[in-house]
């Protein structure tokens, strides 16, 4: 489904007021997520980083889990929030995590506090990825 220019501009909002959530007193990379639902909903997370540095949650799989939590599984576009000059892609955890929940072709898109944006889709980010019906 196309994704109208007012909704991509609220991702892009929430996104970064979850950015300024961000607990990240370690790396002091902030990022924000903000995941546009099936039944077209907005959710939202940020990075959670621990003193046990490998606890740290990345912001999109806490953006993905919250959705889960209110019962929604299928997502139609993310939105990663940086303000770094070189747009954030997901990491590969994240991509992983992504591809579970996103048809291949759903769009993700990084974003900066300049406006700029980068696209990729899912199964761009991840080809010949290992998915749920490989367990069968
Ligand atoms: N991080 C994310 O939240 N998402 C990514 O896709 C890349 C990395 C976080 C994890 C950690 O808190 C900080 O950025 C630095 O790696």
């Amino acid at each position: 489904m196309k994704i109208t220019k007012e909704t991509k501009f609220e991702l892009i909002a929430q996104a970064k007021l979850a950015y300024q959530r961000a607990y990240a007193p370690y790396s002091k990379f902030h990022v924000g997520a903000a995941a546009l639902t099936e039944g077209d909903n907005i959710v939202s997370g940020c990075n959670v980083e621990n003193a046990s540095y490998g606890l740290t949650v990345c912001a999109e799989r806490n953006c993905i889990a919250q959705a889960v939590i209110n019962g929604e599984q299928k997502f139609q576009t993310l939105v990663i929030y940086t303000e770094q000059e070189k747009l954030t892609p997901p990491c590969g955890a994240c991509r992983q995590v992504i591809v579970e929940f996103f048809a291949p072709q759903a769009v993700i898109m990084a974003v900066n506090h300049l406006e700029q944006v980068k696209e990729w889709s899912v199964a761009q980010l991840l080809p010949d990825a290992f998915i749920p019906s490989d367990l069968i």
